[in-house]
């Protein structure tokens, strides 16, 4: 049996429409959108408009040339941060950011003098929000946190963080990486400045394809990351100012834009607080099993429904990337064993640096899966 339990890395199985959209364009299509004259280009064009309107509706924007297309959420955040920070800014993020957000900073701590604090977060993942708010002084420019730990599945309340940043006319950038796809995300109602959404994990499209959503107002001051052909006003040396063309040079990852448009089709004909309920139930389940296991620690919020599919846990006396192998090899169970590119979690957590194993649910995550994961950990620690 082989079990897939590194969702949170990437889902690795994808719905047939994926797969579907993929090979019709590849295969009766395949030009490049925007750089020709001629119907197939425009098609290809069409394809991407669709993807574009499709991602718009999921998130509930009110105009598609909201959507920015990116390779992945890294370079989103980058945009992010890199497009609206400037010299001096202070900057407020959670504990367990990941090196997506936290080494983009680190590097305009240096070369911008921008300041970051960082809130005061539990080792469970929690965070107050009157502690942000007491962090906030006269340069503070932006609110960076992420949805959900990527480490131990802990959700932060970026309602309500959303709303201070709003109270007081500061940015506020959203790390969707964990939860787009299973928990619904209201660009309007989350005040959000910037919405950062990977196309690989629980939004089921291919790797190599992210994006973010921006609202009007703050992409006008927001800088590109780059510069260069958008196949539009190519009269002009300058960057055309507009959306999404003021932050997409260069040829599209079209196949990955074409298939997770597939994807999102998928996830808008589902309901996401079922999907949301079945993954707090197994996760539930899960979890229950775990922590019936005397040496085994088990990470993360006690209140479950702040809860992802997302476990972390180390076992008294055992090296998690050891686990990891023997999981591999012997049960054919993948996990994810270290500190997850997220050293300030880890730190905040108190698993620095011998990091943790991570095991994460998706859509396609079973129930046989999750017993099966029981019964053979059980096996491991029988003889250990
Ligand atoms: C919370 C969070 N942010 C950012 C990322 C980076 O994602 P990507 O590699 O798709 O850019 C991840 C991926 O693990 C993540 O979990």
């Amino acid at each position: 049996m082989q079990v897939y339990m590194d969702n949170a890395a990437t889902s690795k199985q994808k719905p047939e429409e994926v797969f579907k959209a993929i090979e019709s364009f590849f295969k009766k299509i395949n030009c490049n959108p925007g750089r020709g004259g001629y119907g197939l280009s425009l098609d290809a064009g069409r394809w991407v408009m669709e993807t574009r309107e499709l991602i718009g509706k999921f998130f509930n924007l009110k105009q598609a040339s909201q959507v920015v297309f990116t390779p992945n959420i890294t370079v989103a955040l980058n945009i992010a941060l890199k497009g609206l920070l400037q010299r001096g800014d202070h900057v407020l993020i959670s504990g367990v950011e990941h090196n997506a957000v936290v080494r983009p900073l680190t590097a305009l701590k240096k070369y911008r003098g921008i300041e970051v604090s960082v809130i005061p977060t539990s080792p469970q993942g929690h965070i107050e929000s009157d502690d942000a708010r007491k962090l906030i002084k006269p340069n503070t420019k932006m609110i960076v946190c992420t949805h959900a730990s990527n480490v131990m599945g802990t959700l932060l309340p970026i309602e309500e963080l959303g709303r201070i940043a709003a109270e007081h006319e500061l940015y506020f950038i959203v790390d969707a990486a964990q939860t787009a796809g299973v928990l619904p995300l209201d660009f309007e109602k989350l005040h959000a400045s910037v919405l950062t959404f990977t196309g690989h994990k629980h939004l089921l499209g291919p790797m190599g394809i992210g994006g973010f959503c921006v609202k009007e107002d703050v992409a006008r001051h927001m800088l590109p990351l780059y510069e260069g052909g958008t196949g539009s006003i190519s009269d002009k040396e300058e960057q055309p100012d507009f959306l999404p063309d003021k932050f997409e040079s260069g040829t599209l990852n079209t196949l990955g834009i074409v298939g997770l448009g597939g994807a999102v089709k998928y996830l808008l004909q589902k309901d996401l607080s079922e999907v949301r309920n079945r993954e707090l139930e197994l996760t539930q389940k899960l979890l229950t099993g775990l922590k019936q296991f005397p040496n085994v620690t088990v990470y993360g919020p006690q209140d479950e429904k702040l809860q992802t599919g997302t476990i972390a846990l180390n076992v008294e006396g055992v090296d998690n990337a050891e686990l990891c192998f023997v999981l591999d090899e012997q049960f054919g169970i993948m996990t994810r064993p270290g500190l997850h590119c997220a050293p300030l979690a880890h730190r905040t957590m108190g698993t620095f640096p011998e990091g943790v194993l991570r095991l994460s649910l998706g859509h396609y995550t079973t129930e046989e899966e999750i017993d099966y994961v029981l019964e053979s950990m059980e096996k491991i620690l029988a003889v250990i």
